[in-house]
């Protein structure tokens, strides 16, 4: 492939994934004269078809790669002058992460440690090299009623998820502070919109409603989460790459905070007026407690406001209808995932417990 016509070369990890997917579709329309190397393994939650919208771009290449092989991970990097990388891969539901955290550890710990060795090593030739850690708020844990996570939070992670995300998140910052690798770590609230995988409450809710199978509800429901829809994370990503200052922190989030329960009845009435107007809100299961669960999520976003600019632009509301729209559109996207090993999965842990 004939790189030189192109002003930047960045690696995405995980564009094969929701946010991922939603992130190269955007940067690739957006920056023509710019390549994006999507370096992605295609576990169960990673979709080449998400990606159709730009496979044939010629500023978009797929390199398949497990981050946790160093020697492909190393010979990509020496293939593709990257001047940057945005990293997301990762093993992402905290209910697997439960169950069997060793990919969690592997992925999320040991592949960051490879993807920041690979930038340390092209630092040699790339000294302004960029690396984008994109990252959660649970590695703060549970926010208290009236506290936000700020940039200075105490990490209190409480799932093996969250503790392998926050053990990636100080790896980071660790080769900024020791090599000066040029690292920026973003903590995100809860995202939702197309191309979600349907394990994540919001489109698990609605496939299970359109389905007429049973809602499970962890514990008492009243867990509020802050929901942020995927096209302003990625557009906050966008504003991180190009003018977010290399060893800092920044918190994104919507400001929507909502009770499980309360986001779980909305979405059956959704769905309900959007298809043959039954009732969806009887399938609501009260189910058993997911352990460690965090009680409640919070952000400030002061800093990536003030400092660069980004505020949220879609509304809850109708982000949520167009995302309900977008799952009844695409029924057969849906079908596809569940009827991999996540049906098994789900039988195994909620249907019969
Ligand atoms: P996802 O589970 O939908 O996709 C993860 C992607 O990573 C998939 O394409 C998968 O194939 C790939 N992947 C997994 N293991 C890999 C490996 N070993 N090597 C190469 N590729 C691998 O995830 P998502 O929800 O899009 O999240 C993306 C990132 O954003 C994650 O780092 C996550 O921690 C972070 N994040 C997610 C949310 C959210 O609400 N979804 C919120 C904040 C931060
Ligand atoms: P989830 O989408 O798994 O995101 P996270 O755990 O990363 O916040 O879950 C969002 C919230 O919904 C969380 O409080 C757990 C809860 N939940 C349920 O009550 N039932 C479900 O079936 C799922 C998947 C989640």
């Amino acid at each position: 492939m004939d790189t030189s016509r192109f002003e930047r070369i960045i690696a995405i990890t995980g564009a094969a994934g929701f946010i991922g997917s939603n992130l190269a579709i955007y940067l690739v329309l957006k920056y023509p004269d710019w390549l994006f190397v999507n370096i992605d393994s295609l576990t169960y939650a990673g979709n080449l078809s998400n990606l159709a919208a730009i496979e044939s771009a010629d500023n978009y290449c797929f390199e398949k790669i497990d981050i946790v092989d160093f020697a492909s991970l190393s010979d990509c990097f020496k293939r593709h002058e990257f001047d940057s990388l945005i990293h997301l891969a990762a093993e992402t539901h905290v209910d697997r992460s439960i169950l069997g955290p060793a990919n969690f550890v592997s992925t999320n710990i040991v592949g960051t440690f490879n993807l920041l060795e690979a930038a340390r090593a092209r630092m040699a030739t790339a000294p302004d090299f960029r690396f984008v850690h994109v990252s959660t708020d649970e590695v703060f844990g549970s926010a208290a009623e009236g506290e936000k996570f700020h940039p200075d939070s105490r990490y209190r992670p409480q799932s093996p998820y969250a503790a392998s995300k926050a053990a990636a998140d100080h790896s980071v910052r660790s080769y900024f502070n020791t090599y000066g690798l040029k690292t920026i770590v973003s903590n995100c609230s809860n995202n939702y919109g197309p191309y979600q995988f349907p394990e994540k409450l919001i489109p698990l809710v609605i496939h299970n409603a359109l389905s007429d199978i049973p809602i499970p509800i962890y514990g008492d429901g009243l867990q509020v989460r802050d929901w942020l829809y995927v096209s302003d994370h990625c557009r906050a990503l966008d504003v991180v790459l190009n003018d977010g200052k290399a060893g800092e922190t920044y918190l994104i989030g919507g400001g929507t905070s909502t009770e499980n329960i309360d986001l779980v009845r909305k979405l059956c009435q959704l769905v309900t007026e959007k298809t043959d107007g039954k009732d969806r809100e009887h399938l609501i299961e009260f189910v058993a407690d997911r352990p460690g669960h965090d009680r409640r999520y919070a952000v400030d976003t002061t800093k990536i406001r003030d400092e660069l600019g980004w505020q949220p632009l879609e509304s809850f509301d109708t982000a949520l209808a167009s995302t309900v729209d977008w799952y009844l559109a695409n029924t057969e996207w849906v079908e596809r995932c569940v009827s991999g090993e996540y049906r098994h999965y789900y039988k195994e842990n909620y249907v019969n417990r």
